[in-house]
């Protein structure tokens, strides 16, 4: 098959989606497609059949957004109307956060008509928006941590932010912008001195911010592929919290697949995994976070319509446990896609 890897563009995420991407690139190629690979923001053909791929792998933080802010969605627009649809067969995502993975992407890609990989425009938009996917959650029943979305006009008022927070559920809490990744953004507060440091903090990524309850636990994730969830995998990361570092880079974080949790449990969670994937609407494959609560419930955080594709992530964990490689995976995804469009 001819295939189209898009990857990198404007988002926090860039430099994740630029690795994804490189070992997408590197597992079609070795089944034998013919790939071509697209940077949106550069319009830029990357990765050669020969030679250097672009990134050094990825640092202990995210890029700057404001630049890429400024180099900006044109750009992307440009990449994708000047790109010639009619060579590919199939378009894979390897896109992470931002209008990649919001909807914006997957609804210029409706446009032209290609089969695309992953969640649609709906889903996609619904899963980037944690507020969004957490009414959905509590209709279906799906336990999620106990939240709030302030009004911008209350962000200066930390008094005010800090009742509710007093009404609501207290201290610990968590502060993350509504609708990005990977952890940018996010602290969890534990005195009411950090709160202003934490809006200020998520505010860099984002004008919309949740704060939730601070769920004291395990670290759980479900990988979903098609419709069957993958093998629960526990997270032990090494600043407790599974920050951008913890996420990224090398040792930070020790993974135990399948984790070790009773089979009950496991079969429980597996199961939220999937109805979650479902309630949003999620095609093709997706991976629910959760927190193991204390209390033995486990409370979803969020879909990731997008997971990372790199040798530290999480699915391809899940699915080696299972006997799906990676160079499986990726062809495992592709044929879903065009199934779907079919
Ligand atoms: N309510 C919470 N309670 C405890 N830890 C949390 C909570 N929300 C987020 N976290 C921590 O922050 C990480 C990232 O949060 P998540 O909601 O999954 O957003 P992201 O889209 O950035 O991955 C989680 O994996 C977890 O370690
Ligand atoms: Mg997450």
């Amino acid at each position: 098959m001819k295939i189209l890897v898009l990857m990198g563009g404007t988002s926090a995420e860039r430099d994740v989606s630029l690795v994804s991407g490189e070992a997408i690139v590197k597992a079609l190629r070795s089944a034998g497609h013919s790939v071509i690979a697209l940077d949106t923001v550069q319009s830029q053909k990357l990765l050669p059949d020969h030679g250097k791929y672009l990134p050094d792998g990825i640092g202990e933080e995210p890029p700057d957004v404001a630049e890429l802010e400024i180099k900006g969605k044109q750009l992307a627009l440009e990449a994708i109307h000047s790109f010639d649809f009619s060579e590919v067969d199939v378009v894979f995502l390897a896109l992470h956060g931002g209008q990649g993975e919001d909807g914006t992407i997957q609804a210029l890609l409706d446009l032209t008509g290609k089969p695309y990989t992953g969640s649609g425009v709906l889903a996609s938009a619904l899963a980037m928006n944690k507020a969004m996917s957490k009414k959905i959650f509590e209709r279906e029943r799906i336990l999620t941590p106990e939240w709030f979305v302030p009004e911008k006009s209350e962000f200066s008022n930390i008094p005010l932010i800090l009742e509710k927070i007093h009404k609501s559920f207290g201290l610990p809490c968590v502060v993350k912008p509504n609708d990005q990744g990977s952890s940018v953004g996010l602290t969890i507060v534990e005195e009411e001195q950090d709160i202003t440091k934490a809006l200020h903090d998520a505010l860099k990524y984002s004008d919309h911010i949740i704060i939730e309850k601070f769920i004291s636990g395990r670290e759980v994730t479900v990988g979903v592929l098609g419709d069957l969830a993958l093998p629960v995998v526990e997270i032990i990361p090494e600043h407790g919290i599974y920050d951008y570092e913890c996420k990224y880079t090398h040792g930070r974080s020790n993974y135990v697949c399948p984790a070790q949790i009773p089979p009950k449990k496991a079969k429980e969670i597996q199961s939220i995994g999937l109805k979650a994937f479902k309630a949003l609407g999620c095609e093709d494959y997706a991976r629910v976070d959760f927190r193991y609560g204390e209390d033995g419930h486990f409370y979803c955080l969020e879909v990731n319509t997008l997971p990372g594709m790199t040798d530290t992530s999480l699915v391809p964990k899940a699915a080696e446990a299972v006997g799906i490689d990676f160079p499986k995976l990726v062809e495992k995804i592709v044929r879903l896609a065009l199934k779907r469009k079919s």
